[in-house]
């Protein structure tokens, strides 16, 4: 049987958001980025202040190369967002 989750609130992430204490979360997944972020290539900036919101993974989304993705399993730290849901699509007329 897979092993139970373990989640964390968008207030538990918020408060790892500074330089040297560093979680991002990118669709519902949480990833630590606090050793890391002044090596980004995109910079540290993205990643503050509001980098704990759980609409940045859209920002991800855009910015990067399909090829970033395969970065970002060593960031994983175990934890998912228990609050993150995928926003509904809009209405398109
Ligand atoms: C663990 C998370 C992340 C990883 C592993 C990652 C990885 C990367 C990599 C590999 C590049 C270089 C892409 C290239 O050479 O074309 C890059 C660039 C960039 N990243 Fe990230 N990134 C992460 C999170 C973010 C976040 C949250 C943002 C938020 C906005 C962001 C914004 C950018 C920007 C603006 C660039 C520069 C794009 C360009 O110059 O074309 N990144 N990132």
């Amino acid at each position: 049987m897979a092993e139970p989750k373990n989640y964390i609130t968008s207030l538990d992430l918020k408060s790892h958001s500074k330089a040297g204490d560093l979680w991002i979360s990118i669709q519902g997944k949480v990833y630590d980025v606090s050793d890391w972020a002044k090596d980004h290539p995109g910079g540290a900036l993205p990643f503050l202040p509001k980098s704990h919101e759980p609409r940045r993974h859209r920002p991800f989304v855009a910015y990067h190369p399909v090829i970033a993705w395969q970065y970002l399993d060593k960031f994983f730290n175990g934890f998912y967002l228990k609050d993150y849901s995928v926003s509904r699509r809009p209405k398109i007329t």
